[in-house]
């Protein structure tokens, strides 16, 4: 035995023996979880894999909740639909506060934002401005008009016949719609610091996903300083302040209320910092979040042919002549609507909600969660809890959703309670018009004679708060003869 495994060894023997010390003289119940390692913690068995998978198959083996250690810090991780539906009724008002760290403050604008702010006066207001004032009934309706004109560029642009790279070409869309809506006009071609808005948005996808000050809140900023992680964010947010910066600069008011964008709202009611932290929700909010799950709706139909024929069908019989749908029209289309929420059962682009912290002593499933720890809740585990989705669970079905009410927290793709995402109808209505559109005149096939059956699904989740595809997108547009 090398002298490099007998010290794992004495090291791994010496931590169990005192977590089960720390356990058992604690007096608190604390949630099952696997042994963890001095100063590490968990990190060893996470780091490098997919959080999401390797989070289910540890509650099949110690259940529902868990406790691990992510360097220093408590982490209770939640995987079912009873024990969410605990969190997010009985325990809202103590785990409505998000963790504090030096890299999520630098990157969230000081905390004047909404996502990662302490759930205070200031947050309060911040989400009223957003809620109130932009995603109101007036704002939504002339949004609708942007999302129809941006929708029509889109198909007009289609090289029919011709393989398109989906991905590029429905992020490039989102960056434009949500571009409209929140300054009036698109930034998508813009290059600051060599990146446009699209690759900043991902680059911060990745820079809020954790950190070292994250799990080492005391010493964690000097890893941050040597691992070039400081120098990272610092680059990213140069170049991100610079652009949003510009977009409140060359903001031309609109006077006109049809017209209005979120700058608009916003410019009599909020700092300058703020404008830019609530512009920021509004990008990352919306445009990753709803273009990741566009590919997916795409490569989950493309996929399953049966399911596609079916949409087409319903979509196809409401058309009438109209060259685009709106939202009356999809208001009628019951299995489109089922075909996102599966989409989003088992593609939903946040695998976890945004980390909680609990300020006081609670118990959750009959285990103590202490003030101080950390709440994650795996909505992918959610999605696929077998006491609440019985039948094959895995499999795209969206027929499952038929004459079936589904509980408040039996999927929580938009997160539950107080911070639960104040986006949901906005990014339902958007993803249900563009599939409407998408699949109304159009067939899509995948290229090179290749069979439906053979898209590739793979999830790529490292590094990032949400899960891509790992594959791109390729995709083969033609047009629909309504007449044959
Ligand atoms: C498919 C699209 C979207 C998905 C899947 C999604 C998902 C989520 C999730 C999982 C959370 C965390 C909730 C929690 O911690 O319980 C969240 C929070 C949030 N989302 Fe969304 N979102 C989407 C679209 C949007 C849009 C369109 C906006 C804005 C217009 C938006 C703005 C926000 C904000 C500001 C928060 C933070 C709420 C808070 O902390 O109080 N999201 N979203």
């Amino acid at each position: 035995m090398d002298i490099f495994t007998l010290s794992s060894l004495v090291i791994i023997t010496i931590s169990c023996i005192l977590l089960w010390k720390k356990k058992s003289s604690s007096g608190f119940n604390l949630p099952p979880g696997p042994p963890s390692l001095p100063i590490i913690g968990n990190l060893h068995q996470i780091i490098g894999k997919s959080l999401s998978h390797t989070i289910m198959n540890m509650s099949q083996k110690y259940g529902p909740i868990i406790l691990l250690h992510f360097g220093s810090q408590p982490f209770v991780v939640i995987s079912s639909s009873k024990l969410a539906t605990q969190a997010f009724q009985t325990h809202d008002n103590v785990l409505c506060n998000r963790p504090y760290s030096r890299n999520l403050k630098r990157l969230a604008f000081n905390y004047n934002d909404i996502v990662f702010s302490p759930y205070d006066d200031h947050y309060k207001h911040m989400r009223k401005t957003l809620v109130v004032d932009f995603l109101n009934s007036r704002m939504t309706k002339s949004f609708k008009k942007v999302l129809d004109s941006e929708l029509k560029r889109l198909i007009d642009s289609l090289p029919f016949d011709k393989e398109v790279h989906f991905d590029k070409m429905i992020s490039n869309f989102m960056v434009d719609y949500v571009c409209k809506i929140v300054a009036g006009k698109s930034y998508g071609d813009v290059t600051l610091g060599g990146k446009k808005l699209i690759d900043m948005l991902h680059e911060m996808a990745i820079l809020f996903s954790g950190s070292f000050s994250e799990m080492f809140p005391s010493v964690g900023w000097v890893l941050e300083d040597l691992s070039g992680w400081t120098r990272r964010v610092d680059n990213h947010m140069t170049n991100f302040d610079a652009l949003i910066g510009k977009m409140i600069d060359e903001h031309i008011d609109h006077t006109n209320a049809d017209e209005k964008d979120l700058i608009d709202v916003c410019k009599s009611s909020l700092t300058r910092e703020e404008m830019k932290a609530i512009m920021t929700n509004v990008f990352n909010g919306s445009v990753d979040t709803s273009y990741l799950t566009l590919v997916w709706v795409m490569s989950m139909l493309v996929k399953n042919p049966r399911v596609m024929h079916k949409l087409q069908a319903e979509i196809r019989s409401h058309s009438g002549k109209k060259p685009r749908l709106d939202e009356t029209d999809t208001a009628k289309m019951m299995y489109l609507k089922n075909v996102i929420k599966e989409t989003l059962r088992l593609h939903g682009p946040s695998p976890f909600l945004i980390t909680r912290h609990c300020v006081e002593h609670i118990q959750i499933g009959g285990y103590d969660i202490l003030p101080g720890t950390n709440v994650l809740i795996c909505s992918r585990g959610i999605a696929k809890d077998p006491t609440v989705w019985t039948e094959n669970v895995n499999e795209f079905y969206p027929e499952r959703f038929e004459n079936r009410v589904v509980d408040q927290f039996d999927m929580t793709p938009f997160g539950g309670g107080r911070r639960s995402c104040p986006g949901f109808n906005l990014a339902t209505s958007t993803l249900e018009v563009v599939v409407a559109n998408l699949f109304n005149n159009i067939d899509w096939k995948p290229p090179n004679g290749m069979r439906n059956e053979d898209l590739d699904v793979e999830e790529d989740e490292e590094g990032s708060l949400l899960v891509a595809k790992k594959t791109p997108l390729y995709l083969v547009p033609v047009k629909h003869n309504s007449q044959a």
